[in-house]
């Protein structure tokens, strides 16, 4: 399997111009650019070779829309020609209070709507000190899946896992390949039978993504300040290739 490259441009940049420079600069295949929800539509009509993905969705989706004020639904999102969406990111769920259940609904909605989710989990820097690393891991994947291994389809159900230790995120300060592998491993015994990537991120640069991508069981890279640097994320991508 090909690896992925997700382009986690987070809150940045601030104006629809900035964004459609960006995306036009990082066109490149291999490449899920995930720009806030603004900016969908136009970096979605300016990429061709990358592909476009959301930074979260709404769990509710009803046909005909709802009265949820300021949230977005998985069809509005693949309205837009998104065909990933990242859920359950460290930094929504640390500020915004998003609990295991919350994403377990949220990967339940875009599985219905036809999206692929981008499930992330992670633990805190208090954590993998004391030990706990896999016991997190292993409640935010049982929890976060419940909902979508009921369904019939799993096993034909694309994934993507991105591993994030939190104290690695914007950090510098990356895990190590061998932590990574280790992590591969165990998150895929938690989720045999779906079709599964498992992804790195933290802390990725052009530096340091060979190091995680040459190993055939990692299978891409999610990465934040570096995807709003042209040269820092396309170099990664061409990293990613080389090792595809
Ligand atoms: P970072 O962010 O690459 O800036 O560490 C990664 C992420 O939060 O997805």
């Amino acid at each position: 399997m090909n690896k992925i490259i997700i382009a986690n441009w987070k809150m940045n940049p601030s104006s629809v111009e900035e964004a459609r420079k960006l995306a036009a600069e990082t066109d490149v295949e291999g490449l899920i650019i995930c720009p806030p929800f603004p900016f969908l539509e136009a970096v979605a009509k300016t990429i061709k070779k990358a592909k476009l993905g959301a930074q979260d969705v709404f769990w509710m989706n009803p046909p005909a829309g709802g009265a949820y004020t300021g949230e977005v639904s998985a069809d509005e999102l693949k309205n837009l020609c998104a065909e990933y969406v990242i859920v359950g990111h460290s930094e929504r769920r640390q500020n915004l209070g998003e609990t295991d259940e919350m994403v377990a609904k949220k990967i339940k909605a875009a599985v219905d709507a036809g999206l692929i989710p981008i499930l992330c989990v992670g633990e805190t820097r208090a954590e993998r000190d004391s030990g706990k690393t896999k016991e997190i891991i292993r409640r935010e994947l049982e929890i976060g899946l419940s909902l979508i291994s009921q369904l019939s389809n799993v096993k034909s159900q694309k994934l993507v896992i991105a591993y994030e230790p939190i104290w690695a995120i914007g950090t510098g300060i990356p895990d190590t390949p061998e932590n990574m592998l280790d992590m591969v491993k165990f998150i895929n015994g938690q989720v045999s039978g779906a079709r599964c990537q498992v992804i790195y991120g933290g802390s990725v640069t052009s530096k340091n993504a060979g190091l995680f991508l040459k190993h055939k069981e990692i299978d891409g890279a999610l990465v934040g300040g570096a995807s709003l640097k042209k040269e820092e994320i396309t170099k990664i991508v061409e990293i990613a290739k080389n090792y595809a």
